[in-house]
């Protein structure tokens, strides 16, 4: 079964096919930052109108690389939530129209299911029961897996994302958007020992976190450093090092809640996906701390960390082979809790 898979959620347009046979045939990603990087930030508005642009050209390039014409796809998989609900939308009304052109079923997919089962898409399959830690723009979760549709919430984020704190201290260190991978690359440059960001809610028992703090005490550790700093060369070295002092926080803090839900559950296997899980010291960390654990980490190569079309391909993929399909009508979920879904 070769299913076409299409991402809108956000400021991403991503098309693929995965085949049941022979795994990913292709995948193309259309990234939306240069459109709103002069915004600071996602505009809405705009990201639909750039998904209604690049869908069906996005499609007809990974379609021939795949070697297909579309009478070969065998069903549809599109993002129905959640998401910005203007660009899930778009997703939504072309992959519904496109399968009822083909005759073929489709298949909403939740965006967070995607990302949970991208780290399956690669040639080292991580058997379940896994505990996934999911590190996006929008959502941090600790989540119990027994199967494809059988989760538990552990716990979440109580405020921003990992991604949305990475991307808003990013801004005030005057870093352009998208702010995560530049701040990671300018914290390598940053002195680990001059300050000491603190670790949210590591104290209490449970796996819930909060990093809008963290935003904050970059901030006034900014103000205060700017004080002092008497040359251009001491500001950027006062910003390398709040990169540093804020990445190994957030790190730290999500370390040490895998750490203490491989313990409590007693799994010893951690995936990890999501756009942060892109991030290289988080990836090193974590392979370490499950190391220790007697475990193993499994993540995906990074292109597919970050919102891409596979992973909806292979979660609608793995929807559509048990059967499950949706009627004609269709919709945005912007809002859609994931313990609400069907298992397998
Ligand atoms: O999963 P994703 O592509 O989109 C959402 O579903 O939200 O995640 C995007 C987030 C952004 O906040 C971005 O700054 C962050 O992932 N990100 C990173 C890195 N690469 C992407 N954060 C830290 N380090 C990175 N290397
Ligand atoms: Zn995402």
């Amino acid at each position: 079964m070769r299913v076409l898979g299409i991402e809108s959620s956000c400021d991403e347009t991503g098309i693929a096919v995965y085949c049941g046979d022979r795994g990913l045939l292709a995948h193309r990603v259309h990234s939306q930052v240069d459109l709103h990087s002069e915004y600071g930030g996602v505009v809405p508005e705009l990201a639909s109108r750039d998904h209604i642009r690049k869908t069906l050209p996005l499609i007809r390039s990974v379609l021939c690389e795949a070697g297909m014409k579309s009478a070969d796809i065998d069903g549809v998989a599109y993002t129905s939530g959640p998401g910005l609900v203007g660009a899930l939308l778009v997703g939504a009304a072309v992959g519904r129209t496109l399968a009822w052109g083909l005759g073929v079923p489709s298949i909403g997919v939740h965006h967070m299911e995607g990302h949970l089962l991208a780290p399956l898409l690669e040639p080292e399959v991580p058997a379940f029961p896994f505990v996934a830690l999911l590190v996006s723009g929008g959502h941090t979760q600790l989540i119990g897996v027994e199967g494809i549709g059988r989760y538990r919430m552990l716990g979440e984020s109580l405020d921003d994302a990992a991604g949305e704190a990475f991307d808003k201290t990013a801004k005030l260190l005057g870093l352009p958007y998208p702010g995560g991978p530049e701040l990671s690359r300018l914290a390598q440059q940053g002195d680990p020992d001059r300050f000491k960001f603190p670790r949210p809610m590591v104290d209490r028992p449970g796996f819930e976190f909060s990093f809008s703090g963290l935003k904050t005490f970059a901030l006034n550790t900014l103000h205060q450093g700017m004080k002092q700093a008497t040359s251009e060369a001491a500001i950027d070295r006062l910003k390398a090092d709040i990169a540093r002092a804020f990445e190994d926080a957030v790190v730290d803090t999500l370390v040490i809640k895998c750490r203490r839900a491989v313990r409590k559950t007693g799994i010893k296997t951690l995936i990890m996906a999501g756009g942060v899980s892109a991030n290289r010291r988080l990836r090193e960390r974590i392979d370490r701390a499950l190391q220790i654990e007697g475990g193993r980490a499994y993540y995906p190569r990074p292109e597919l960390c970050t919102d891409n079309g596979a992973m909806i391909a292979y979660a609608g993929w793995q929807r559509l082979r048990a059967g499950q399909s949706e009627p004609l009508r269709f919709g945005a979920r912007p809002r859609w809790p994931m313990e609400s879904l069907a298992s397998l």
